[in-house]
């Protein structure tokens, strides 16, 4: 097992995004499901601002076939800037450059999409022995609810490895991670995990804590992917490699904790939620918001009834 410093600062994040999304077909045809927009920016953007706000300079998208927008989404585009700039379009022209400064961008490719761990190991050598992020793509994580920054505290001081827990209906535990848990006198929304399984039935759960989207995970969680069997749905389980590492000691990068998010988060990779953040986030623009609240209003109180 590799010995591993996880006092170190976290300052790099794991995005995978090699997805298919067979749930937006048939937009998701010929665009990555993360390009598709929420309100007027890609998905994909909130989450990178995310990892940025909460001070990771260092992102590493996991990529695969037809996910070239990506990289040019986070990439200066010359000509359309020239233009703008000709234009004297000052607006248009910060929105353009707004994606580019965000954090220092790389990319990998994950080849055979044998699922969520085996994403995550693709990014071991980028990520060198450093504690680092997991963000998932389709998990939106409200701005003004920061869960990161939160989580990485908790990593700096207890060492190991935090999973992000939300609380479910019952009847909903079968679609996430879910963690059975103890209190560990951190705080109110901190605990030690103690299991995982990955998208249990009701019956089985542990608990009604689900795993969402968000991860600072410890290094030695590459040795323990190394060693995971597929799991789930004949995948690679992030889940089972955590519930691994939940039974190490910490002399061996084990230990997981759970913090515990109450604030607005939405899975875009579901429609029906997809829809409820774009009309969420777009009535609370200052720009949109007056007027689509109003019609909003309007179109709730005449056009629904019946
Ligand atoms: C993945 C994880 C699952 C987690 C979920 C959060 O599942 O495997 O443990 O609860 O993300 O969104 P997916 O939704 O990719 O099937």
């Amino acid at each position: 097992m590799t010995t591993t410093n996880t006092r170190m600062p976290v300052t790099k994040a794991v995005v995978p995004a090699a997805g298919l999304g067979t749930r937006f077909l048939p937009a998701t045809k010929a665009t990555p499901k993360e390009m598709l927009p929420v309100v007027d920016k890609p998905a994909i953007q909130y989450v990178v601002e995310e990892a940025s706000a909460a001070g990771l300079s260092d992102i590493l998208m996991v990529t695969g076939r037809n996910k070239r927008a990506l990289e040019d989404h986070f990439d200066r585009a010359y000509e359309l800037e020239e233009l703008l700039a000709r234009k004297g379009d000052e607006d248009k022209l910060r929105r353009v450059r707004e994606s580019v400064s965000l954090a220092n961008m790389h990319y990998v490719r994950q080849g055979d999409p044998k699922g969520l761990g085996h994403a995550v190991l693709v990014a071991e050598q980028h990520v060198a022995g450093q504690p680092f992020a997991v963000l998932l793509g389709d998990d939106l994580i409200d701005p003004r609810d920061p869960l990161l920054s939160r989580m990485i505290e908790v990593q700096q001081e207890l060492g190991g490895s935090v999973v992000a827990l939300m609380e479910v209906e019952p009847s909903q535990i079968h679609l996430y991670g879910c963690a059975a848990v103890e209190a560990n006198g951190f705080g109110a929304d901190v605990f030690h995990v103690t299991d995982l399984v990955e998208k249990p039935e009701v019956a089985d759960a542990p608990s009604n804590y689900a795993v969402i989207g968000r991860y600072v995970l410890d290094p030695a969680v590459f040795d323990v992917l190394k060693k995971t069997e597929p799991g789930r749905g004949g995948e690679i389980q992030l889940t089972d490699a955590l519930r691994t590492l939940s039974t190490l000691g910490a002399e061996e990068g084990g230990q997981v904790h759970g913090v515990l998010f109450k604030g607005r988060r939405y899975d875009t990779g579901d429609r029906a939620d997809y829809l409820r953040a774009i009309v969420r986030l777009a009535c609370e623009r200052e720009d949109l918001g007056p007027e689509f609240r109003s019609w909003l209003k309007n179109f709730v109180g005449t056009e629904m009834q019946g």
